[in-house]
C-alpha cells in the first residue's frame, strides 16, 4: 500500500466489522461526518452519488477536508451478479508527473489554481457544511506532488478565481480527466476482499450496476491516516530487528 498506493486483502471474514478491526490493529479508524464505518449501498432518496447504483466517476474521497483521510478500506460483502459494479483505479501521481513533463501548462494550472471543495447535507440527522480550498494537485515546498484532490460532484459551483482563469482551468481539467480514464486499471472485488487505497494518490471509481430488491451490492468502508500507518510500520520494523 505504501509503495504502490493500493493493495487487495483476501480471505476476509464476511463480517461487517472487518475494516474496523484492521483499522484498530493498525491504530484506529478516522471518523468523518459519514461516521466511523460507512455503508456503500444503493438507497432511496439520497443526495449522495455513492448511494446510487449509477456509475461513480473517478474521484478521491472527501476532498473538502483539510485533513482528508489518507487511506480508504473498502470491504466487499455482497457484489452484484449483474454486469457492472467493478472498480476503477488510477495512480494520479503518475499522471501528474506525466503532465509535468509533457504538458507543463496543464500541470501548472492544476497545481496553482485553488478550487473550492464542498459537501453540504445531513447524515443520521446531523447537518454538515464543509468547505475547503486547495488545488487539484498540491505540491510540497520542494515541488513534489503531495496530495491529489478530485471529485466532480464535490467541487463547489463557486470558483473563486479571476474570470480569465476559468476557461484555461476547465481545459486543463479535461486533459487530466482524459488521462485518468485512459490509464485506469479495472477489477471487480468479490465478497471476502478488502481494497485498500491511498486516498492522497489514487483516484477510484465504480461502474454502474443493476440494483433490484434481490440483487443488492454492499461495501463497508473505513478510513485510516498515514501518520498512524507509518508509525505502526516503524514500531513493527523495530520489533522485527530484535
Ligand atoms: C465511494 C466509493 C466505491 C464503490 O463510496 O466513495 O468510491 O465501488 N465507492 O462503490
Ligand atoms: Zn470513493
Amino acid at each position: 500500500l505504501a509503495i504502490y498506493g493500493v493493495t487487495l486483502i483476501k480471505n476476509a471474514p464476511e463480517n461487517e466489522k472487518e475494516c474496523q478491526k484492521i483499522s484498530e490493529r493498525v491504530a484506529f479508524a478516522k471518523k468523518t461526518h459519514y461516521g466511523e464505518s460507512f455503508y456503500v449501498i444503493a438507497k432511496e432518496g439520497t443526495n449522495n452519488v455513492a448511494y446510487l447504483s449509477n456509475p461513480l466517476q473517478l474521484h478521491t474521497d472527501l476532498p473538502y477536508y483539510r485533513y482528508k483521510p489518507g487511506v480508504i478500506l473498502l470491504h466487499c460483502l455482497i457484489q452484484t451478479k449483474s454486469k457492472g459494479g467493478g472498480n476503477l483505479l488510477t495512480d494520479t501521481f503518475y499522471i501528474a508527473e506525466k503532465l509535468r513533463k509533457e504538458n507543463r501548462h496543464v500541470f501548472e494550472t492544476l497545481s496553482r489554481t485553488d478550487v473550492n471543495w464542498s459537501d453540504v447535507g445531513e447524515e443520521d440527522g446531523v447537518s454538515f457544511h464543509k468547505i475547503h480550498r486547495d488545488p487539484m494537485i498540491s505540491l510540497d515546498k520542494y515541488g513534489n506532488i503531495s496530495v491529489i484532490r478530485h471529485s466532480i460532484p464535490q467541487r463547489d459551483s463557486y470558483f473563486t478565481v479571476g474570470i480569465d482563469e476559468v476557461k484555461p482551468w476547465y481545459k486543463a481539467l479535461k486533459v487530466f480527466v482524459e488521462e485518468i480514464y485512459m490509464n485506469a486499471a479495472h477489477l471487480k472485488t468479490q465478497p471476502g476482499e478488502i481494497l485498500a487505497i491511498d486516498n492522497t494518490r489514487l483516484v477510484h471509481g465504480r461502474l454502474g450496476y443493476e440494483d433490484t430488491k434481490d440483487a443488492k451490492r454492499l461495501l463497508i468502508g473505513n478510513y485510516l491516516d498515514w501518520d498512524e500507518i507509518h508509525s505502526k510500520l516503524r514500531v513493527l520494523g523495530k520489533s522485527f530487528e530484535k
